[in-house]
């Protein structure tokens, strides 16, 4: 074990060019400080003479003063979580240690083990090879020992070891160690894991950590870091398919021209046969060209640029597969998503979807069920909240190039990102593609929209009137349609009270119900526009990202937002209906303002001011806004 450090101090050259050479390994340990983790990490890094994260810094530092090493350390590794998140530039808390011994380098990811951190355990977990679970042997298998190990066989890690702690309080009891080991094989018997050690440890007294201790001779099997030293993780790498998403593409001058990217998996050689998705087009591999020189063959995680034998179209976010075992495409998946915001996750509202290589607007169709971690089981929910797993269907407004994670943990995981505040709010693995039905395809009709407006003589379009109950939404609105039918235009008013007896009947108050009613009627409303007419939805719609998703239904120009803003006092003052007077007495819930949300638009075409303007202003003003527009022109 003992370990040539020295090296750092004499020959940095030398040292480093000794590190790039050994194997990488990456684990993450599960458990919480009482079970020893932090005992067990410190341990590991002690014992193993490792080298600090802030040695490594001042490596770093001393390498680019000295101006020859170049990139050669990659710091970049150190904190690796997963590849899109990392791209996002958000962070989550988990502290990446490095050490080495002479025959591997390692990166421990180290994750708060507490319930509120299952997302920072996922981010930790997505990239591991080998998941380390503590156990405390006086406790056995606890319920979080089961959440830990569903998490990392969810995000694809398929070695796990078991450490089995504190063996020292029970004078390493073989008896009290089989239970143990029974009980933890038992239930993860479903959990899809290749293989599964478990090891008697005294992370306190260092027992069976590095090396094999005299208190267990029963024990046969290996000390921790003899196990970690020898795992065998890069079988299953060298069988995966070659994935190289395209990052950029390289064209300095006329005669050259590369595709550059991180290789996601497997590996390629010169003169090898590759196929491009999306575009199907397919070429032979002339060169491969790194800052160290051109190579015959590039693995995963290297940094390439390919050449290849004829021209072919390709584009950044295209992905570059060996031809014998290409990626597959599809707009419609069942994935499994961990919901990482406090804002919950509703079907039905539109995200932004991220892969290795591309994104795409996505909604979730179908939230088939949660899963509940502590027992695996399937229960119901409605919307998925902070880290919370739910089994879904997505809906992607463009088809991705995808592996199943089972098969590919790059290609196969994406990320979800809010479209108003740009937050990651979920990361899901890709379980399979599924068909649309085949009989349904859009139809092409021969009379467009263009033909419709054409004979109606107007430009056909969406004025959106948002803002509280009694705000005076519906009054404008029908003062705008009274005036536009003056001049002759075709129209329609969907209003919420109206729709809400027909339709959208089935629906109520809740956030996801509201949700669920504008996805309706922004498509109830297209279907209008695109008959020609100038349509007017007066609804509450009190969440930014459904009025985003009705306007991203019509083209540019078509949509027309009006905040209707009345402040609550005045609207409640008013109190048309009498149900602020209800919702202030507790006989109806979730009314908007007083106990559910309003977000207010932020970037409104007309923000209407109904405390200093009569609801006849207000209407003036929307019309004198569409004749300035080119609304109104003959
Ligand atoms: S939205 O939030 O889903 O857009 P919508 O505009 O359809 O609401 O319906 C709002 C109307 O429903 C209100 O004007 C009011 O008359 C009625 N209503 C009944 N209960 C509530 C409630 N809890 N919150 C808001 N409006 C309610």
């Amino acid at each position: 074990m003992a370990h040539h450090d020295d090296l750092i101090a004499t020959d940095i050259l030398g040292y480093l060019e000794a590190q790039e050479n050994k194997s990488f390994l990456r684990f993450i340990t599960c458990g919480s400080v009482d079970d020893g983790k932090s005992t067990l990490i410190g341990r590991l890094l002690y014992d193993s003479k490792l080298i600090y994260e802030d040695q490594l810094a001042s490596i770093e530092k001393d390498s680019k003063k000295s101006g020859t090493q170049g990139d050669k350390i990659d710091l970049a590794l150190l904190v690796d979580g997963l590849a899109a998140e990392r791209e996002q530039g958000i962070t989550i808390d988990v502290a990446y240690r490095f050490f080495s011994t002479d025959k591997r380098k390692f990166i421990v990811a180290d994750t708060p083990g507490h319930v509120q951190y299952t997302r920072n355990m996922a981010t930790g977990a997505s990239t591991a090879d080998v998941a380390v679970l503590l156990i405390d042997a006086r406790y056995g298998v606890q319920e979080q020992t089961r959440r830990h190990a569903y998490i990392v066989s969810l995000l694809g890690v398929k070695h796990v070891v078991v450490a089995i702690n504190k063996m020292d309080i029970n004078g390493f009891d073989q008896g009290i160690y089989n239970a143990i080991e029974v009980d933890f094989r038992d239930f993860a018997k479903d959990l899809n894991f290749d293989d599964i050690t478990c090891i008697p440890m005294s992370a306190l007294d260092g027992d069976n950590v590095t090396t094999k201790s005299e208190k267990s001779e029963w024990y046969k099997g290996p000390a921790l870091l003899e196990y970690l030293e020898d795992v065998d993780v890069e079988a299953a790498a060298k069988d995966a398919p070659f994935r190289l998403p395209v990052q950029w593409v390289n064209r300095p001058n006329l005669d050259f021209r590369g595709f550059s990217g991180t290789v996601a998996s497997g590996k390629i050689n010169v003169g090898d046969d590759v196929i491009v998705i999306p575009s199907g087009k397919r070429s032979k591999v002339k060169e491969i060209v790194t800052h160290g020189g051109n190579l015959k063959t590039a693995v995963e995680d290297m940094a390439v640029t390919l050449t290849l034998k004829t021209e072919i179209d390709i584009s950044r976010g295209d992905l570059i597969c060996r031809a014998d075992s290409p990626a597959e495409q599809s707009d419609q998946f069942q994935a499994k998503v961990l919901w990482m915001s406090e804002q919950e996750m509703f079907p039905g509202r539109q995200y932004l979807l991220k892969t290795t290589n591309k994104t795409v607007p996505a909604s979730v169709t179908n939230l088939k069920h949660g899963i509940d971690i502590n027992d695996f089981s399937e229960v119901a929910f409605k919307t998925l909240s902070l880290n919370e797993i739910g089994a879904v269907t997505l809906s992607l407004s463009a088809p991705i190039a995808f592996d199943a994670y089972d098969d590919n943990r790059n290609t196969g995981s994406f990320i979800l990102i809010d479209r108003q505040t740009n937050e990651t709010v979920g990361v899901g693995m890709l379980d399979f593609a599924l068909r649309r039905a085949s009989n349904v395809v859009w139809q092409d009709m021969d009379v467009s929209k263009k033909a419709r407006a054409a004979q109606k003589m107007q430009k056909p379009g969406l004025l959106w009137f948002t803002g509280l109950s009694g705000s005076g939404k519906s009054t404008i609105a029908n003062l705008v349609e009274k005036r536009l039918l003056d001049l002759g235009r075709h129209t329609y008013t969907l209003d919420g009270d109206n729709v809400r007896h027909g339709l959208n009947r089935d629906l109520g108050f809740t956030k996801e119900d509201r949700v669920e009613n504008i996805r309706r009627i922004g498509e109830v409303a297209r279907l209008m526009v695109d008959a020609g007419l100038i349509t007017m939805a007066s609804f509450i719609s009190p969440y930014r990202a459904e009025r985003q998703m009705a306007r991203d239904l019509l083209e540019d120009g078509e949509f027309i937002e009006i905040f209707v803003n009345t402040p609550l006092d005045v609207a409640e003052s008013r109190d048309v209906k009498g149900l602020y007077a209800k919702a202030r007495a507790g006989e109806i819930k979730n009314f908007t303002g007083i106990d559910s949300e309003y977000q207010e638009p932020k970037k409104a075409e007309i923000t209407v001011n109904t405390v200093e303007m009569s609801a006849e202003e207000a209407a003036e003003m929307i019309v004198d806004y569409m004749k300035h527009n080119g609304w109104l022109e003959n």
